[in-house]
């Protein structure tokens, strides 16, 4: 892959006076009209701050949920503009459109140093199908183009891919560089042993990425609720645990294609197990592999099988964990990706890389209370890592200016 050109390849007096048009992603969780997770605005603070020395004019993008189209107070960005003028200690000023003339004409009287937010571009139709018209409308009001929305990089959407051909000056920011850097370093140079720890529900949403990272990695833990379907596969009973029955050959295929490369998969050897989910007084039990009683189902790795996962990742020298390997939302079931985030964090601490591919596993550990400084390296990209470590072409990086 050809390395893409990051902001701090342009001259700072390339900046100075300049309107930059900055695609981030601030796609933030809202509880109760609420911003629950500010990461993602922090994680763009070193590019905006850059950006804001060197006298720019920031124009910030986003998109935020999935408004169909349509505009739609409830993805309104103006309590992230909020947000964000209190993280900054100084005002965001918030755009109530993302294209046209009014917006134009605001952009156009603002100082060098200013930081604005338009509306939510997926507003508009145009900006998911990569609408040309659309791009050229956002690109109207900016001279440079920087993508610091590595969380979107695997849209091809108009403002993270169409834009580009509007913009001659097309850059990665601060966020974006980190998270190439970091993602490609681990595939492609890891300080082995290097283990993945793959979780989450179904195999078929992890299909690409578990084919890829078994072939990079010396071993491969999996958990999760796609434990059950491998299970399955090899004649286990599961219970009542979530399964794919369809994808059961795949699972075996799966198995096999470890065993021809030499790569340890390594299954949950017990489970915590439960009759009805929804009690919540019932407390689970746990359940050797392979005796699972028909009526339960098993919701997270039992205390064998993390005490294994304990000593597989202190054998390490580099972990990525993609994907919880229980339903840590219910503390019942947190124990299994708990015991991982604490093992990952203290191989950190003892010198080892360790890297959190994003989504639910980034959320399960800042639900345990661990920060950044923990690990080596969060993702904030959820769908967008997984692409990254499936080995795809990501549009958003793809469109930008390359070395
Ligand atoms: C995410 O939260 O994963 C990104 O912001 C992408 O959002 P999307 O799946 O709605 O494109």
């Amino acid at each position: 892959m050809k390395k893409v050109l990051g902001l701090d390849s342009l001259k700072p007096e390339m900046l100075n006076g300049k309107k930059v048009f900055v695609r981030v992603d601030f796609n933030v969780p809202v509880e109760n009209g609420q911003i629950s997770d500010i990461t993602r605005l922090k994680a763009s603070l070193p590019t905006i701050k850059y950006l804001e020395k060197n006298k720019a004019i920031i124009i910030l993008a986003s998109h935020f949920g999935r408004p169909k189209g349509k505009p739609n107070p409830e993805y309104s960005l103006k309590i992230v503009a909020e947000e964000l003028s209190k993280i900054l200690g100084k005002e965001v000023l918030f755009i109530p459109d993302c294209i046209g003339e009014k917006t134009q004409n605001t952009i156009s009287g603002l100082e060098t140093g200013s930081i604005c937010l338009l509306e939510n571009v997926r507003f508009y139709s145009a900006e998911e199908e990569n609408d040309l018209e659309f791009s050229k409308k956002l690109a109207a009001s900016a001279d440079i183009y920087v993508n610091d929305a590595f969380g979107s990089a695997h849209r091809a959407h108009a403002s993270t891919a169409g834009i580009t051909q509007f913009l001659k000056t097309s850059v990665a920011g601060f966020l974006m560089e980190k998270e190439i850097k970091e993602l490609s370093s681990v595939l492609n140079s890891p300080e082995r042993p290097f283990m993945s720890i793959i979780g989450g529900s179904k195999i078929s949403s992890k299909l690409d990425v578990l084919n890829s990272l078994i072939e990079k990695s010396d071993v491969v833990l999996i958990g999760g609720g796609m434990a059950y379907t491998f299970i399955k596969a090899q004649g286990g009973k599961i219970g009542k645990s979530i399964c794919e029955n369809d994808k059961l050959s795949v699972a075996l295929e799966i198995i096999e294609k470890a065993k021809r490369l030499g790569t340890s998969l390594i299954l949950p050897d017990d489970h915590l197990c439960i009759e009805n989910f929804d009690t919540k007084e019932e407390e689970p039990q746990a359940f050797l592999v392979g005796q699972i009683p028909d009526s339960m189902t098993a919701c997270d790795i039992g205390p064998i099988t993390c005490d294994n996962f304990e000593v597989y990742i202190g054998q390490s020298k580099t972990v990525l964990w993609n994907g919880p390997v229980g339903i840590f939302e219910d503390s019942r079931f947190a124990g299994g990706s708990r015991v991982i985030a604490k093992s990952l964090s203290k191989l950190q601490a003892h010198g080892g890389k360790t890297i959190i591919g994003g989504g639910d596993s980034a959320s399960a550990i800042n639900a345990f209370g661990f920060t950044e400084k923990d690990f080596g390296h969060i993702s904030t990209g959820g769908g967008a890592s997984l692409e990254f470590l499936e080995g795809k072409t990501l549009p958003g990086i793809a469109a930008l200016n390359c070395e």
